[in-house]
């Protein structure tokens, strides 16, 4: 998906595209699009020092690459002196404990992943009232360009509309097709869109070392 051109509008005609071909194909969609590889989703902790500043890293991510971007965030702030939980979103029942927050998720067709959004709206009192930073990994748009940046922000402005982080970040990420449900993976094939990992885990580790926020 390096290819600029690449238009959140050619996004959807290509899902549009799928779905259609998908419900002539008798509704196969619902058995394709379930159909997911197993995925091992990173969970991790580090840091467990008493009276450290406690720290939830939280993601949501469907192919596991956003979990692995957690999991670098995490290591820099247990390195920073913190202590960290680096969880899925899905297992994160209870966010009293922490003193802080780092809340990321993958892009998918132009917008975090529902259940991100859904952790932000149920637990926007606690991280109102928290430092809170948000980042986001995605593909297309990570030029510096006016409309990359415009495309960027139209990602995140419905977690915006809920809550102003306190630090953001957007990270170019990873596309392998092995780990895709076949609806995504002919998603992907229509975007022409090839395998590749363009994580960038300095800038990743760059941003992570300046978040450590101040104790409440
Ligand atoms: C079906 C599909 C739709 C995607 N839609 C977008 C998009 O709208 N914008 C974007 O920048 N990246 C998009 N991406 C790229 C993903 O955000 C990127 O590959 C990310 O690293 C995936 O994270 P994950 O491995 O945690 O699921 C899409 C990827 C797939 C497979």
């Amino acid at each position: 998906m390096r290819n600029p051109t690449l238009s959140r509008r050619r996004l959807l005609v290509a899902t549009g595209s799928v779905l259609a071909a998908s419900a002539l194909m008798c509704g196969g969609v619902t058995v394709w699009g379930s159909q997911m590889p197993t995925i091992e989703y990173v969970q991790a902790s580090c840091g467990k020092e008493a009276n450290m500043q406690k720290v939830l890293v939280a993601y949501a991510s469907k192919c596991g690459s956003t979990g692995e971007v957690a999991q670098a965030i995490g290591a820099t702030l247990c390195a920073n002196g913190a202590t960290v939980d680096v969880r899925r979103i899905e297992d994160v029942s209870d966010v009293t404990g922490y003193d802080a927050f780092v809340i990321g998720s993958a892009i998918r067709m132009g917008s975090w992943l529902p259940q991100a959004k859904h952790f932000v709206e149920s637990n926007v009192t606690r991280l109102r009232s928290a430092p809170t930073a948000f980042f986001t990994v995605h593909m297309l748009n990570t030029d510096d360009s006016e409309e990359s940046k415009a495309a960027r922000s139209a990602y995140v402005a419905p977690v915006h509309a809920l809550l102003e982080p306190q630090s953001e970040a957007f990270f170019a990420g990873k596309l392998d097709m092995s780990k895709m449900s076949f609806l995504d993976r002919m998603i992907s094939r229509m975007m022409k869109a090839k395998d590749e990992d363009r994580r960038d885990w300095r800038a990743i580790a760059a941003w992570a070392g300046q978040l450590l926020p101040e104790t409440p």
